[in-house]
């Protein structure tokens, strides 16, 4: 029978639970401070804080599989802890580009949130912490947000033709956003 989706060997790869690593990871991305500009409320805390060394925001470690339907892609993402002015650290967000496709979020390690929205503009949040699994179903574009003082650490899995659409969510932002506000955490 001829096979549709790419045949490949087996493998295994070592997660590191404690630090949110995959040592072995053939590709790690790493966006800093500078790489989300126009991505916080707050743009000259951004800017002071890209003055001040422009830390590492977040990792995403993976080891690719072959890009199709059948495939399964996996990550982790490591997403530190801090604020922008008053907003809490988050990643970028995206639809996925085929949008039939779903996505995993089991959380390792930290506390926060999982920020959801669809393109005719509902809007849902999950709570992200150690043991719990968010299921971002297909048409979800999806941001995770960090609101505790540790990494949140997470082990993504998602279809390999899902692809990465920034440049919907870029334009369009997701309307409710986490705040830390008079001591108070608080989603507006
Ligand atoms: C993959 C996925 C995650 C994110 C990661 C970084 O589909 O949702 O692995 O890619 O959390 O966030 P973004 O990609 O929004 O910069
Ligand atoms: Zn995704």
């Amino acid at each position: 029978m001829k096979k549709t989706t790419q045949f490949i060997e087996p493998f295994g790869v070592d997660i590191d639970l404690d630090i949110g690593a995959m040592p072995g990871a053939a590709h790690h991305l790493v966006r800093r401070a500078s790489d989300m500009r126009g991505y916080y409320t707050d743009e000259a805390a951004l800017e002071r804080l890209i003055c001040q060394g422009d830390p590492v925001h977040y990792e995403v470690f993976e080891t690719p599989v072959p890009e199709e339907i059948g495939h399964l892609m996996y990550c982790i993402s490591t997403l530190q802890p801090g604020r922008v002015g008053d907003e809490y650290f988050m990643t970028k967000g995206h639809y996925h580009t085929c949008i039939e496709t779903a996505e995993t979020y089991l959380t390792l390690r930290g506390n926060g949130y999982m920020m959801m929205k669809t393109a005719e503009g509902r809007v849902c949040w999950e709570p992200m912490c150690r043991g719990r699994m968010v299921y971002v179903p297909p048409y979800w574009a999806h941001r995770s947000i960090n609101t505790a003082d540790e990494p949140l650490v997470s082990f993504c899995v998602y279809p390999g033709n899902a692809g990465h659409n920034y440049g919907d969510i870029a334009s369009e932002g997701f309307s409710k956003r986490v705040y830390l506000r008079d001591g108070q955490e608080v989603i507006v």
